[in-house]
């Protein structure tokens, strides 16, 4: 696995797991360090527990040099980052190129060369044209990975499917036996063409930010209409046609892959002459909703922000991760500062040095010492620990207002508590 991030740990330590030799690569020496005395450079539930298991199994190991793990490995997966490019919505290919280079250099057996990382159409194409002077060495293939964060050991142990994108046919027997364990316990196999599967990853991420871009609009017509969204997701949800995952309204989407993905996919389309306007209009609505959601709040403080004391329980882009990238708080946080607010936030992944900056954001070590004399509570991450919180004995009688952007209560019951309860689409 070359490439130690999110991506190539999850899917190194888990084909360990299933009982294969995997050895991790990264030019960090420091996250190679980290892993060798094993600490987890990234934050992601029961990742500690396996890596140590398959460490100490001797499956699992970690090192800088690529050429020995070149050297050892029949089927090397390119993990490392492809990046939004500064200054573009296009995504930035160097790294996955320059390690091209270096498996080129080192290779003297055949290999299977697989891009995990999510790579534009064509990139396989590329690869092999870097490759060329020994051609006869390499099989590209593609095989996208579907993990997401907080959840990434369950998906990749239990995935819907397994792509895999070839050109050449005689490779899928070799990837059918590695995912074997996986197939086994149900996971779908699917093979097509290496382009194809580069395609099916953009447009997978691109459908289920529209999905959720739909219902945060949908959302908003329930507020005007007095309609709950929640019921609404439901009922589309019981067609199978629709389903009822990611129909959760909510604040814009975030992470480091959505954004990131539903923007490449659009210059994808202007390459190849093909107007993705739906998408186009997905990422515009998910910014418009940044500032929307942010209106919200200061009209439920009439307006008047300065010196107002607001509280945000959660500022990750989604629970059970420490990322920051893409989260609205980022755009929200910042614009409640410039116009004099006080916050004080609690995220159980912990203090955010995206935050230090700010004098006026102060980082608090649970709930009850965030929401301590604050005039408004804002819910905006999911966390576990925010879904029973008894508002009432925390406050006692003080007049409280809650903005819970996740709908995680029950706006009846919060009314009943004497609650100013505000959610999402209700
Ligand atoms: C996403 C995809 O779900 C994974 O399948 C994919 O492998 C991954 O990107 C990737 O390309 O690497 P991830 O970004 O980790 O995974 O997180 P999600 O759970 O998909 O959530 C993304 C955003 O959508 C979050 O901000 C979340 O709060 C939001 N969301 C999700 C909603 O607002 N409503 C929903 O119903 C679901």
């Amino acid at each position: 696995m070359i490439g130690t991030g999110y991506v190539g740990l999850v899917s190194g330590t888990c084909f360990a797991d299933i009982g294969n030799q995997v050895i991790c690569v990264d030019k960090d020496s420091n996250k190679i360090e980290k892993l060798n005395s094993g600490i987890s450079p990234i934050y992601e539930p029961g990742l500690d527990e396996l890596i140590k298991k398959n460490y100490i199994s001797k499956r699992l190991t970690f090192t800088t040099d690529i050429q020995m793990a070149i050297k050892l490995s029949d089927i090397i997966f390119i993990c490392v980052g492809t990046p939004t490019k500064k200054g573009s919505l296009n995504v930035d290919l160097s790294f996955v190129y320059k390690c091209t280079k270096e498996i080129l250099k080192y290779t003297k057996k055949k290999k299977i060369l697989v891009t995990k990382s999510t790579v534009p159409i064509g990139t396989g194409d590329e690869i092999e044209k870097i490759l060329k002077k020994k051609k006869r060495l390499f099989t590209v293939i593609s095989n996208p990975e579907f993990l997401r964060e907080g959840e990434a050991i369950r998906d990749f142990r239990f995935p819907d499917r397994i792509v895999i994108g070839s050109n050449e046919n005689k490779v899928f027997s070799v990837m059918k036996k590695l995912y074997l364990p996986l197939m086994n316990k149900g996971a779908k196999f699917f093979m097509t063409s290496r382009r194809g599967a580069e395609l099916i990853k953009y447009a997978s991420n691109a459908f289920l930010a529209t999905k959720i871009t739909f219902i945060n609009e949908i959302a908003n017509l329930c507020e005007k209409s007095n309609i709950d969204v929640k019921d609404v997701a439901i009922g589309m949800g019981l067609d199978e046609r629709i389903g009822s995952r990611f129909l959760r309204a909510g604040p814009a989407y975030g992470g480091s892959c959505f954004p990131k993905d539903t923007k490449a996919i659009t210059v994808t389309g202007d390459i190849f002459k093909t107007n993705l306007s739906i998408i186009k209009s997905v990422i515009k609505s998910n910014e418009k909703r940044k500032i929307f959601l942010t209106n919200r709040v200061k009209k439920i403080l009439s307006n008047k922000i300065k010196n107002k004391r607001i509280a945000f329980l959660g500022v990750t882009f989604k629970p059970n991760t420490d990322d920051m990238r893409e989260s609205s708080t980022l755009f929200m946080v910042p614009f409640l500062v410039k116009y004099g607010a006080k916050i004080t936030y609690y995220d159980p992944s912990g203090e955010k040095e995206e935050f230090s900056k700010y004098k006026s954001v102060l980082f608090c070590n649970n709930i009850r010492e965030a929401c301590q004399n604050t005039d408004l509570v804002i819910i905006h991450t999911d966390w576990e620990e925010f879904k029973a919180i008894d508002f009432k004995k925390m406050f006692k009688n003080k007049k409280i207002k809650i903005f819970d952007m996740r709908n995680l209560y029950s706006p009846s019951s919060m009314k009943k508590q004497g609650i100013l309860y505000y959610s999402i689409g209700r």
